[in-house]
C-alpha cells in the first residue's frame, strides 16, 4: 500500500518537465510487435503500466527491457498470440494488443481487459471493427478468440469516436490486403502519435488525429526510434495543483494545444497563462472563482481524465460549477472521498455541483482509481493540516515520481 501524506498550504513555485505519455506510450508498445524488427523509444514513463506491457511483450516472446526512460524491443521472435489473464487483467490498454497480434500472428487469444472501474467499458466497438476487416471472433467462458486466416482493408465507420476501438483498428489494418479507411475516429493526440511511430516503421497511414484515418500496408523496416510525447493529463494534473495551492509554475517539455481546454477553465478561475512553445508559465494567488459549466467530450473537447483533477483544484473556488461527465457512467469516484476533506458538492445523475468552500481540512482519504487519487492528491494541497492518501498503486500506474516531482515544486509531500 502506497501513503501519500501530504502537509497543505504550501505555494508551488519553479520549473517542472512533464513526464512522457503513458496513454501514447501503451499503444506504441503494442504496436512494436507488428513486423519482426527493432525498436528505440524515448521519454517513456517508469510506470507500473508500462511494466505490465513490457512483460506482456515478453511473454509473447520480444526481448523488451526498459533503462530510465528509454526502452528497447525486439520483436524478431514473436511466438505466442495468447497473453494469460493474470497480464491481460493489469491494464486496461492491455486491449490493444488484439490488433497487434491479429496483424502479426493472425490470432488473438485473450481476456477482457482490466484497468480502473470507471463504468461498463465494454469492447463491443473493437470487436465490431475488426469484423469488418475479416476477423472472425469468439467470446466464450471469459475468453476471446480472435483469428483472421486474411484480413481485407475496408471502409469502417465508428458509432463513437472510441480511443481503443480506434487504436485496435489502426493495428490490425497494417496487415489488412488494400487500403482501410476508418471514419468517425478517436482524435485524441496519443492517435497522432501512434499514427506517427506506424509511419517510422513503413507503413502507409494518414490523417491520424483527423476523423479519417487511411491505413495502407506496410513495407519492412527493420529499426525504428521514436520519442513519446508529453504526457496532457500529468500537465493537467500539475497546472490545477499549482492553480489551487497558488504558486508561479513552468510546465516545460509539453505541448500547450494538448491541454488547451484544461487551460481554458484554469485562465477563467482566475490564472494567468501565458503558453510558449513547449511551454507554459501558470501564475495563481490560489484564490480562484468558480467556472459555469464543464462538459467532458472527446477530443479535442475537456478530456474525461482531467475532470477529477480540475474538480479537486475547484473545491474552493468562490461559486459554483457543474461538472458533466459524458464519457464515463462511474467517473465520480472521488466525490465521497472529497467531501471527507470538507468539500461541498452535490451528484446528481452525470453531473457533479461543487460549491466553493471557504476551507478543506486534511484527514485519510482512499484512492478510488489513477485519477481520482490525483485528485486527492491536488485537494491535499490546499487542506489545513495533514491529508494521507492510501493507495493500492492506482496512481503510479500514470504519474512517475510525481512525490518527488511536487517536492521540487515546494509541496510537503511525501510517499512511504
Ligand atoms: C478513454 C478516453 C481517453 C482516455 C482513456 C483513459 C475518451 C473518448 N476516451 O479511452 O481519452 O485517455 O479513457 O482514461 O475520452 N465504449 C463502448 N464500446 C467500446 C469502446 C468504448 O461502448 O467498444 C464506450 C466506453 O464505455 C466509454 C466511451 O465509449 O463510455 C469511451 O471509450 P474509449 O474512448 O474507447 O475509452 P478508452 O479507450 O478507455
Amino acid at each position: 500500500m502506497d501513503l501519500w501524506h501530504i502537509r497543505g498550504g504550501r505555494r508551488l513555485d519553479g520549473v517542472c518537465c512533464v513526464q512522457g505519455s503513458k496513454n501514447a506510450s501503451l499503444p506504441i508498445l503494442a504496436a512494436s510487435i507488428l513486423s519482426p524488427s527493432e525498436s528505440e523509444l524515448h521519454n517513456v514513463p517508469r510506470l507500473r503500466d508500462i511494466d505490465a506491457a513490457l512483460r506482456i511483450l515478453r511473454h509473447l516472446g520480444c526481448e523488451a527491457e526498459q533503462r530510465d526512460n528509454e526502452v528497447y524491443i525486439n520483436a524478431n521472435g514473436v511466438t505466442h498470440s495468447a497473453i494469460p489473464h493474470k497480464l491481460m487483467l493489469e491494464m486496461r490498454s492491455s486491449v490493444i494488443f488484439m490488433g497487434a497480434l491479429l496483424a502479426r500472428c493472425g490470432e488473438a487469444r485473450l481476456s477482457p481487459p482490466g484497468g480502473c472501474q470507471l463504468g461498463k467499458r465494454p469492447i463491443d466497438l473493437h470487436l465490431s471493427a475488426l469484423r469488418q476487416l475479416g476477423a472472425e471472433i469468439e467470446e466464450s467462458g471469459g475468453e476471446i478468440l480472435c483469428r483472421a486466416k486474411h484480413l481485407k482493408g475496408a471502409e469502417i465507420q465508428l458509432p463513437f469516436p472510441s480511443v481503443g476501438a480506434t487504436e485496435n483498428l489502426m493495428l490490425a489494418a497494417t496487415a489488412a490486403e488494400g487500403a482501410t479507411v476508418i471514419r468517425g475516429a478517436a482524435r485524441e493526440p496519443e492517435i497522432a502519435a501512434l499514427g506517427d511511430y506506424l509511419k517510422t516503421m513503413g507503413c502507409k497511414i494518414s490523417g491520424a488525429g483527423t476523423d479519417t484515418i487511411t491505413v495502407g500496408e506496410m513495407s519492412y523496416v527493420n529499426h525504428t526510434e521514436h520519442s513519446i510525447i508529453a504526457d496532457r493529463i500529468v500537465a493537467s494534473t500539475i497546472a490545477c495543483a499549482a492553480a489551487a495551492a497558488g504558486g508561479d509554475v513552468e510546465l516545460r517539455d509539453v505541448e500547450p494545444a494538448h491541454f488547451s481546454t484544461v487551460l481554458h477553465f484554469l485562465k477563467q478561475a482566475g490564472c494567468d497563462i501565458m503558453c510558449q512553445n513547449r511551454s507554459v508559465r501558470l501564475r495563481s494567488d490560489g484564490n480562484l472563482r468558480a467556472v459555469g459549466e464543464i462538459c467532458t467530450e472527446p477530443y479535442p473537447g475537456f478530456p474525461t481524465d482531467a475532470q477529477p483533477v480540475l474538480m479537486a483544484a475547484l473545491l474552493k473556488a468562490r461559486g459554483r460549477t457543474l461538472i458533466r461527465e459524458t464519457i464515463f457512467e462511474n467517473r465520480f469516484r472521488q466525490v465521497p472521498e472529497l467531501l471527507r476533506l470538507g468539500a461541498d458538492i452535490e451528484l446528481c445523475g452525470q453531473c457533479a455541483e461543487i460549491r466553493g468552500v471557504e476551507r478543506l481540512h486534511g484527514t485519510v482519504l482512499n484512492a478510488t482509481d489513477l485519477r481520482g487519487g490525483a485528485a486527492m492528491l491536488v485537494a491535499g494541497l490546499t487542506a489545513e493540516g495533514q491529508t494521507t492518501v492510501c493507495d493500492d498503486g492506482h496512481i503510479r500506474r500514470g504519474y512517475e515520481s510525481f512525490d518527488a516531482r511536487l517536492r521540487a515544486l515546494g509541496a510537503d509531500i511525501c510517499l512511504d
